[in-house]
């Protein structure tokens, strides 16, 4: 069965960047891109970097604790680095509140 989790208003996400969302045990990014919403974990797959606090170039974010990134739609780790995937998450956005199905 999917459960769908709201995580946040479509305003509480600036374009060009990232906000760190916990709930139900996910400690999660919402990204703004374009006003195209995409989730992925927080957590780098490198260490302990926070990927909400990294920086957000076209559809990059780059994690702020070695500069390894990731492709925000994909998941793909793009540079070095970080090699393994990002977990990313279906999104669905209805009455401008950001949900991802899970
Ligand atoms: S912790 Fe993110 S690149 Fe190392």
């Amino acid at each position: 069965m999917t459960n769908k989790i709201e995580l946040c208003k479509v305003t509480d996400v600036k374009l060009g960047e990232a906000l760190k969302i916990e709930k139900e045990g996910l400690v999660l990014a919402v990204f703004n891109i374009d006003s195209e919403f995409f989730v992925t974990d927080d957590l780098c797959t490198h260490g302990p970097g926070s990927l909400s606090e990294g920086w957000v170039l076209d559809d990059l974010v780059e994690c702020n604790f070695h500069n390894g990134a990731f492709n925000i739609k994909t998941g793909e780790a793009v540079t070095a680095p970080c090699t393994e995937k990002l977990r990313t998450y279906q999104v669905v956005v209805e009455n401008q509140l950001i949900y991802i199905l899970i």
